[in-house]
């Protein structure tokens, strides 16, 4: 076995992965030919989702989308339709918002730059370098799952500087074909798929075990080293139950990274201490002034890194006029069944709901 100096893959050892794939690649129908908006969907479709899954999808949305013109020029809401049952679908607007923005400042034409594709709502250094790798050779290495596990088993890649994205982006740079990135860099990702699998790897069939230094050292099954996880914290949030009549205070959320445009009740952020802070948000964050009064819900929540707390406070405005600036709504029940509203917030309803029911009897 040749040992791997860092950087310096062993004599063959690219001709190795680079033979395979040409020979043992799946026929997926975004590698017939190198059409951008085909590889960028595929892409797209594949960040939380397994190729078995997203394939009867892909077909559908290009039929119903394509090319970029028809997918610019549709409805947000058929594009999220098309999406319908593929989960996150942040991905299908911002696809959408993304086509508008190459139809309308690249005129329709996908960019060749990865400063100018960066510059596409929702493309990522991922989407970026793939589909440009891919579809017009740009020398760039991609890293994502199966790319981080394949490097960290070739080169034992092990101990804290393993842990983030760079050290794996510089190494996957290190050993990019410049004549053919595209070949190259979805050749380590299919031996990922394939071959190099998180569990149970086929490592008699791998085309580069004799370069594998995990497999030398025995500890294929020790890498990659899980990442640590961040710890959980454990915050509150207080939120206000204000009615009118039948009518109850609704709030808008604003772009942001979670849950954009969703309606929600008015509340503490999570890094405060919640009721303590509850007044002071509600004016810094809606400028809105209550009153406060009985806690009417409690339950729990729990989100990436966090375990909330969600308290509900009936509440009376102090001012019949709301506040201007923010989105505000007055909403019935059946109203609020058609809104935009986060499982979050929907639980502390749900709660709320239940705390108003009379006790049954005996
Ligand atoms: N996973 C995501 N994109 C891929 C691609 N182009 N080839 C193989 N696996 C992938």
């Amino acid at each position: 076995v040749n040992p791997t100096p860092a950087g310096k893959p062993p004599q063959g050892f690219q001709w190795r992965l680079r033979s395979w794939y040409d020979r043992n690649q799946r026929p997926l129908p975004w590698r017939k030919n190198h059409n951008a908006y085909r590889v960028w969907l595929s892409e797209v479709m594949l960040q939380q989702t397994t190729v078995k899954t997203m394939l009867p999808y892909y077909a559908a949305f290009l039929k119903r989308f394509p090319n970029l013109e028809t997918l610019a020029a549709a409805d947000e809401e058929d594009v999220v339709a098309a999406w319908s049952g593929l989960g996150y679908y942040h991905r299908a607007r911002n696809l959408h918002r993304g086509a508008q923005h190459i139809v309308q400042r690249n005129g329709g034409r996908f960019p060749r730059t990865l400063e100018a594709t960066l510059a596409i709502p929702g493309v990522g250094l991922y989407t970026a370098s793939a589909v440009l790798s891919i579809c017009y050779s740009q020398p760039l290495p991609v890293v994502d799952g199966n790319v981080r596990r394949v490097l960290a088993r070739l080169f034992a890649l092990r101990g804290p500087e393993w842990q983030k994205d760079g050290p794996y982006y510089n190494r996957a740079e290190e050993l990019l074909d410049r004549e053919a990135p595209g070949a190259w860099n979805q050749a380590v990702m299919e031996l990922g798929a394939l071959v190099c699998t998180p569990k149970q790897p086929s490592c008699p069939a791998c085309p580069v075990r004799r370069d594998c230094r995990a497999l030398a050292e025995n500890r294929v099954s020790e890498l990659p080293e899980p990442r640590a996880r961040r710890a959980v914290a454990n915050v509150t949030v207080a939120a206000v139950f204000v009615e009118r009549g039948e009518r109850l205070l609704l709030v808008q959320r604003g772009e942001g990274r979670l849950m954009t445009r969703m309606w929600e009740l008015p509340r503490s952020s999570l890094d405060t201490a919640g009721r303590p802070d509850l007044l002071a948000e509600l004016r810094s964050r809606y400028g809105l002034s209550v009153s406060l009064g009985d806690l009417v819900a409690r339950t729990k929540h729990t989100i990436t890194h966090r375990k909330i707390q969600l308290e509900a406070y009936r509440a009376v405005l102090k001012s019949r006029d709301l506040p201007t600036g923010t989105d505000f709504r007055w909403v019935t029940r059946e109203e609020l069944a058609a809104l935009p509203v986060a499982a979050i917030t929907r639980k502390l309803l749900r709660a709320v709901d239940a705390s108003q029911r009379p006790l049954p009897l005996g």
